[in-house]
């Protein structure tokens, strides 16, 4: 597999791998796709939308006709779509009614540490904690998830992700598909056992692929133009999506909307990263249907059912990005394993050590990462992920980067004996974040370290 998997796991749950996957009878494409539903706040005090959320555990239908047993945000396998504007604080309230720690990461956003989701700034059982996300970056698709240490690759497998949309006025007036024509779909694969339980164990044996949550679905479109925007929230995977040759328009990557809109025919998602494309199902008569695969694997298949009128517009400029200005500071990143005994994650050769602190950076300054995975002789994937702010990637190996690194970014796939070079500015917030490796197995085990912004 893609992974490159060497870790043993054990679950935490005492469950253990079966011998082989499902063998349950299973027609694809019966099931329509779930749209995660859209969490309303419970009060509005000034420039603050007030949200209460359950972390618990529930019974779900994921595969017709059965009940799993997953982790949910309120309940839901897929967490309620958090809709946030630019400029607009949102505050939430996380009640942990887990009979476990956990805590909640805001994957993307530009956050003061206090509510960064700190992978030791847990939630007790029976406890509650207040984020506060101040939304003040532009327009993007980002998502919320558990970062508790050691634990976080599980709970997100077994549930705990969700989306966070941030609408900006600037996005509006481009006037892009919206409503329900402004999609979030969340791709993550899964094992089930035969009894439909989820099977936490080798990242590399996971052959279903779920679609907001729903193995192989359809998703009923009229003839105009949609918004999809993708998340892959497996803990260690990458998508190779295609529409089986016909072009999509890409339009937004992890920070949001690009320069200008750029047709693909494929594009990379590795775990953690979001893309947005434009489709123009008017191009096709009622009747067809498209399949979205990951490579050859259909994974979604998109009927066109109805006409419509469609007043939305797909212009040729979006939004630039923010110039920034002199780096002043080059740093090595290098992530690897340590195989002498059981796998150690490794950040420029030390495991995560929350009491220290790797480096400092200066509030203002703009800095160069050039980031190694050091696995080259070993063969294993790295998936890199900055807290906090989102970067360029200003090349691969000295190489210009790739389609999949356009645009504002927060977690790139880097792959064995690979480097790339990032740009960014930390521009305001001061305290300790964390970088780390998103193949969340990894994480794990250690491949995490932590900077600090000072004055
Ligand atoms: Cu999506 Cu540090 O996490
Ligand atoms: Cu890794």
């Amino acid at each position: 597999g893609l992974a490159g998997s060497v870790l043993s796991y054990r679950s935490a749950f005492g469950t253990s791998l079966p011998e082989r996957g499902s063998s349950r009878s299973f027609t694809p494409f019966s099931v329509p796709m779930p749209i995660p539903p859209v969490l309303r706040p419970h009060a509005v005090h000034g420039d603050t939308d007030l949200y209460r959320l359950a972390v618990r555990q529930a019974q779900v239908e994921i595969l017709p006709g059965t009940t799993t047993p997953v982790l949910g945000y309120g309940g839901d396998f897929v967490g309620p779509t958090i809709l946030a504007s630019s400029g607009r604080k949102v505050g939430i309230v996380f009640d942990n009614s887990l009979d476990r720690a956990t805590n909640v990461h805001l994957h993307g956003g530009h956050v003061a540490a206090a509510s960064d989701g700190h992978p030791m700034d847990l939630i007790q059982p029976d406890g509650s904690k207040y984020y506060e996300y101040e939304n003040r970056q532009q327009g993007a698709t980002l998502w919320y998830h558990d970062h508790s240490h050691g634990t976080e690759a599980e709970h997100v497998y077994r549930g705990l992700s969700g989306f966070y949309l941030i609408q900006d006025p600037e996005e509006k007036h481009l006037r892009l598909p919206c409503g329900s024509y402004d999609v979030p779909i969340m791709l993550r694969d899964a094992l089930f056992d035969d009894d439909a339980n989820m099977v936490y164990g080798d990242p590399t044996q996971r052959p279903t692929v779920l679609v907001n949550g729903a193995h192989q679905p359809y998703f009923r479109v009229a003839r105009r133009k949609y918004r999809l925007r993708f998340l892959n929230a497996a803990t260690e995977r990458r998508f190779a999506l295609n529409l089986d040759g016909v072009p999509m328009t890409k339009i937004g990557s992890d920070g949001g909307l690009l320069a200008s809109p750029v047709p693909v025919t494929e594009h990379d998602l590795s775990a953690g990263e979001r893309v947005e494309f434009v489709i123009d199902f008017g191009q096709h008569p009622i009747g067809t249907q498209l399949l979205l695969a990951d490579g050859t694997l259909p994974i979604l298949r998109f009927d066109v059912v109805a006409d419509s009128v469609d007043h939305s517009r797909l212009p040729d400029r979006l939004r630039a990005l923010p110039p920034l200005p002199r780096p002043r500071v080059n740093r090595e990143i290098t992530l690897s394993f340590d195989m002498s005994g059981d796998p150690v994650g490794l950040v420029n050769g030390k495991p995560f050590d929350p009491a220290r602190v790797d480096f400092r950076v200066r509030r203002g300054d703009t800095e160069i990462w050039n980031v190694s995975n050091g696995d080259g002789e070993h063969g294993f994937h790295h998936n890199f992920h900055l807290h906090l702010e989102q970067f360029e990637v200003l090349d691969r190996d000295g190489a210009p980067p790739w389609e999949s690194d356009r645009g504002l970014k927060d977690t790139i796939y880097v792959p064995p004996g690979s480097s790339a070079r990032l740009k960014t500015r930390f521009t305001d917030y001061l305290g300790k974040y964390v970088y780390h490796c998103h193949f969340l197995e990894h994480s794990a085990v250690g491949m995490m370290a932590q900077f600090e912004v000072v004055r």
